[in-house]
């Protein structure tokens, strides 16, 4: 008989515009092993009060356990570009965020190493890990279909990060703004509709990147049959296999990936030297 290893486990938070979610992750499986916690986004959404709020989350993980094993890092995914650990664009977040050194205040809150990273990034990281993108060689795009549109770009199983696919511009407008769920909400779209305005979005996706496999996440995901039948792509067009918990989980991967580099990889050159 072969000694059953033990899991790897890293804790993953996901903060968005209307919820902040954590939950211990088995990095090896990419599941969850116990009940996600989750806490409004405070309102305003400021980076400052993002901060406490997620220390506040992180707190009711760890209380609850298990206790991570992969060491201190805990990852979390942030709607924005984030370059090295600030974050850059602030499409749906409070202005402040713009340029703000994210990792380095979300470790002072939480008393842990912050890694952060693009939203639709570690979601589409997980998707591919574990999910619809699995072992899929060439070129993957994962998009998620939320308050904007999200995108991460894959070229076998490696990610380019910050694609920021869903501010491609569609006769005049950003993309998200027409054809992300919320406007599918907004303006009362039938399924047909906003059908419509995804099919023009994933034709020009597929026109600029080629993909081998578009990959369709956001809470959205889970009511696929009423709109993905209704989109013609050259490429495979799926739904997302593991919708809301995939940002949680793929968080949990980049930050177990970043404890076994080591305590100082990760970190921007100026607190290395
Ligand atoms: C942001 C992206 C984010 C996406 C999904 C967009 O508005 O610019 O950074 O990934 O929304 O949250």
């Amino acid at each position: 008989m072969t000694a059953r290893k033990d899991p790897r486990l890293a804790v993953g938070v996901d903060i968005g515009g209307s919820g902040i979610k954590a939950a211990v992750v088995d990095v090896d499986a990419g599941e969850l092993v116990a009940d996600r916690v989750r806490h409004k986004t405070p309102e305003g959404g400021k980076p400052d009060d993002v901060a406490e709020v997620a220390a506040t989350v992180l707190a009711e993980v760890l209380q609850a356990g298990p206790e991570p094993t992969t060491g201190e890092t805990v990852g979390v995914g942030f709607p924005a570009v984030v370059q090295h650990g600030v974050t850059r664009t602030a499409a749906n977040v409070h202005e402040d965020w713009v340029d703000a050194p994210a990792a380095e205040l979300l470790t002072k809150a939480l008393g842990r190493r912050a890694v952060v990273a693009n939203d639709a990034d570690v979601a589409g990281l997980a998707e591919v890990r574990f999910g619809a993108g699995r072992d899929v060689p060439g070129v993957v795009v994962v998009t998620t279909l939320g308050t904007g549109i999200g995108s991460a770009l894959f070229v076998d199983g490696t990610l380019v990060p910050n694609t920021e696919f869903g501010h491609l511009e569609i006769d005049g407008e950003d993309a998200e703004k027409r054809a992300a769920d919320s406007a599918r909400e907004r303006e009362d779209l039938s399924w047909k509709d906003w059908a419509k305005r995804l099919q023009r979005y994933y034709t020009l996706l597929e026109l600029l990147l080629q993909p081998d496999l578009v990959v369709v996440g956001g809470g959205v995901s889970k009511k696929h049959d009423k709109f993905l039948p209704l989109l013609d792509l050259r490429a495979p067009i799926v739904p997302a296999q593991l919708r809301n918990e995939a940002g949680i989980i793929g968080a949990a991967v980049m930050a177990a990936e970043l404890d076994a580099a080591g305590p100082t990889a990760g970190t921007p050159a100026k607190e290395t030297a």
